[in-house]
């Protein structure tokens, strides 16, 4: 299965959030069936459109995915967690959502953030939340589901006249600040919705950034401008390879196993 087009019905995670409400709507205007995942019913109620049919679950909480998994066809990430909370909701929403579709097929578009491979020290190796993001996107690598990682730039930093999308891989921006690029949240959700039912956008890890100009209306010659991620790779064509897997916390690599071995899922 490569692509998702509607009327199917996809997940999102992290739905409530501030890119999340805007890939709700994105996504029930391109025609697809909405599930929400939410913490908090009331509060989601206030927030997101009717349409949306929510349901209840904690990415930290493995037992409460499986229903909300249950014959999705999409799933788009665009959770995040607070201080100390990297380890169990940046990856491990990622991660238990996998568990929980248990090898069924499902499209994925996972939002991960610029600058997601700047190095680390050994030290600080898993205290750091890019550390951990960028673990989410090797285990999704790792789990041979189509998917699409976008990591974007600085939220709403735009200019007025800055939508002109540039697709950028190798994330060689490292400043950690609004000077490696900017992008509006509407359109990260427009990106991470199109890449669902995008052939082009298969196996493309991308840095997200707007430019001065127009907004294109046709994202798909900007996904197949991208070189695609090797078939065996944790990380994306053009990263640098600076997190040596030797080296990483043992539950992850006891997790890219699990995730490599169908059958101990
Ligand atoms: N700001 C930037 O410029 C920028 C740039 C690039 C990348 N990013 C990354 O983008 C990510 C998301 O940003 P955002 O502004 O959309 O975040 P946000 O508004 O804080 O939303 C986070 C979402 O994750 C959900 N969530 C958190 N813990 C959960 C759990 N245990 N179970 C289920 N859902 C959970 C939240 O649900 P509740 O509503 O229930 O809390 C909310 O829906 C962040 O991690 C950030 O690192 C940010």
């Amino acid at each position: 299965m490569n692509a998702v087009a509607p009327p199917a019905e996809i997940l999102v995670v992290g739905a409530t959030g501030s890119v999340g409400r805007l890939v709700v709507e994105e996504a029930l205007n391109s025609g697809y069936r909405v599930r929400a995942l939410v913490r908090d019913r009331a509060r989601a109620e206030k927030i997101l459109p009717v349409q949306a049919s929510l349901i209840v679950g904690d990415v930290t909480q493995l037992e409460t995915l499986p229903a909300a998994v249950d014959g999705v066809a999409g799933i788009i990430f665009t959770h995040g967690g607070g201080a100390g909370e990297a380890r169990d909701v940046d990856y491990g929403a990622v991660r238990n959502t996998l568990f929980a579709l248990g090898g069924r097929p499902a499209r994925v578009a996972l939002m991960t953030a610029i600058g997601v491979t700047r190095p680390i020290d050994a030290a600080r190796l898993e205290a750091e939340t890019r550390g951990w993001k960028r673990r989410s996107e090797r285990l999704l690598r790792a789990s041979g589901l189509p998917y699409t990682i976008v990591r974007p730039g600085w939220f709403d930093y735009n200019e007025a006249n800055q939508h002109q999308l540039v697709f950028l891989q190798g994330d060689r921006r490292r400043t950690g600040t609004p000077r490696d690029g900017v992008v509006a949240r509407r359109q990260i959700a427009q990106v991470l919705v199109a890449s669902l039912s995008s052939a082009a956008a298969d196996r493309k890890t991308l840095e997200l950034v707007a430019e001065q100009g127009a907004a294109q209306t046709d994202l798909d010659p900007l996904f197949a401008s991208l070189a695609s991620d090797p078939s065996d790779a944790l990380d994306a064509v053009r990263d640098q390879d600076n997190l040596p897997l030797a080296g990483e916390p043992a539950s992850f690599r006891e997790d890219l196993q699990r995730i490599t071995q169908p059958s101990s899922r």
